[in-house]
């Protein structure tokens, strides 16, 4: 049987609409929040390195093995997995893969909308001039005031769960069309204001130096863990966003390519946020390991001191909040396309219980920043943490490995080929290496790791 030319869900108009809304996907709050924060946790430099070496050497492979996958299916992941595995008489346990994905989903979602939510009510505190002028420590202080409310940060869940959930409806490739065309250009020319003030502040040395000086002492095997995690998670891999988008891609489209140009993109993002965020860092005295917080304090500080800082702190935020729905979007997507195509349901239905599952879910996030903040869960400090390290750590890799795995072992030689469009020759034995090989050992090899330290 051949494989079906579309999807019963849409397709993207263009190999650059698939682009721009699997750029859509990884940028998000995985470049501009977490990122800067990870990298500050891990002591910098090395931890950069390691990322970047992750994103080349597993998250480019990955990420095709997902396209591929997702292109020959033409399905949600579940479905689609089923689907290959009956037609290639390969074992069903490979289905697996649909369903961590589904959960690890849920569990991101659960905690991307909070945080997308502290990115709205920065508009508003933004847009209302409040941090004009603003200390390191005024910075701080409206940041854990805020943290202290839950009932506030409940309202701002609410609202961007609501406004994921009404674009969802409207079906991905309507919703994210408009969103994807304007805003992510929009996002990348801010980044480069900022980066223009950060080349302007004292700390901007420091800041350079803390990101990109390799330090052997500070190659853990955490940190190794931590990079990998990070590399996962910003380029949306291992949970069947990316599969699920892949099923959407015209046939004629350049897998590798596209999937070169996503992945530059979300680097340069992330980079770039280091590079705004770490000079602030020191040019104010802050602290880098902080947290979670650290976006939420270091960049109102610098629009607070820059000309027409309120206009361009309101837009920056904006764009960051576009940013994390695109990627939201795609969060679900995985879940929902299966629930649309296993119950004929309508998506509006589906997109609406999803969403009042995870902003249930979230109410931990929520209360990991106050009353539990205290409250270590599995070892990790809060109930955020710990989800957090469950699904970056953990479940995305796992799913990253098998996904290579499947793409590499389990799929015929002549569909693989036929996607990527090598028939088989050198390409063929570099995929088979790259894919088959560095990619799941690197994988095996960090976790291993990471458990006997
Ligand atoms: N890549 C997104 C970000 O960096 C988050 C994401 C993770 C999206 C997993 C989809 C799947 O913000």
């Amino acid at each position: 049987m051949a494989s079906a030319t579309e999807s019963r869900h849409g397709m993207w108009s263009s190999k650059w609409l698939f682009v721009l809304a699997a750029a859509g996907s990884a940028v998000g709050l995985g470049n501009i929040w977490k990122f800067p924060y990870i990298a500050g946790q891990n002591g910098g430099g090395a931890f950069v390195i390691l990322y970047l070496l992750c994103i080349a050497f597993i998250g480019v492979p990955i990420m095709m093995a997902e396209v591929l996958i997702g292109r020959e299916g033409r399905q949600s992941p579940i479905n689609t997995m089923r689907h290959l595995t009956k037609q290639h008489h390969r074992n069903p346990a490979w289905v697996l893969i649909g369903w961590s994905g589904v959960a690890a989903g849920f569990l991101i979602l659960s905690y991307y909308v909070v945080i997308a939510g502290w990115a709205l009510y920065y508009i508003l505190q933004m847009g209302s001039g409040a941090l004009h002028g603003a200390t390191a420590e005024d910075a701080g202080r409206m940041f854990s005031d805020f943290l202290d409310h839950p009932l506030e940060l409940i309202f701002w869940q609410t609202v961007f769960m609501a406004m994921t959930v009404y674009i969802v409806s409207r079906g991905v490739i309507s919703g994210l069309e408009t969103a994807v065309r304007w805003f992510m250009p929009l996002l990348f020319l801010l980044m480069f204001v900022l980066l223009g003030y950060a080349m302007t502040t004292e700390g901007w040395r420091q800041g350079v130096d803390f990101m990109f000086r390799f330090d052997l002492a500070k190659i853990t095997p955490d940190a190794v863990l931590a990079a990998m995690g990070q590399a996962f998670f910003t380029l949306s891999l291992g949970m069947g966003a990316i599969m699920a988008y892949g099923a959407y891609v015209p046939s004629n489209t350049s897998i590798f390519t596209t999937v070169s140009i996503i992945a530059v993109l979300d680097t340069v993002v992330a980079v770039a946020a280091g590079l705004v965020i770490f000079p602030i860092v020191f040019t104010n005295g802050l602290e880098p390991a902080q947290g979670p917080g650290l976006m939420f304090v270091t960049v109102p500080l610098a629009f607070g001191q820059m000309p027409l800082g309120a206009l361009f702190g309101t837009i920056f935020f904006i764009l960051v909040s576009f940013a994390a729905i695109t990627s939201a979007i795609s969060i679900s997507e995985p879940a929902l396309a299966y629930l649309v195509e296993e119950y004929n349901a309508k998506r509006s239905r589906v997109a609406i219980s999803l969403g009042v599952i995870s902003w249930v879910l979230g109410l931990g996030t929520v209360f990991s920043f106050n009353y539990w903040a205290d409250v270590g869960v599995g070892g990790q400090p809060t109930l955020f943490d710990f989800v957090s390290w469950t699904t970056d750590k953990v479940m995305l890799p796992l799913g990253g490995l098998f996904i290579a795995l499947f793409a590499a072992f389990a799929l015929p030689k002549t569909v693989v080929g036929a996607q990527l469009g090598i028939d088989g020759g050198l390409l063929g034995v570099i995929w088979k290496l790259v894919c088959g090989l560095v990619a799941p050992l690197a994988v095996l090899i960090v976790f291993i790791s990471a458990l006997v330290s």
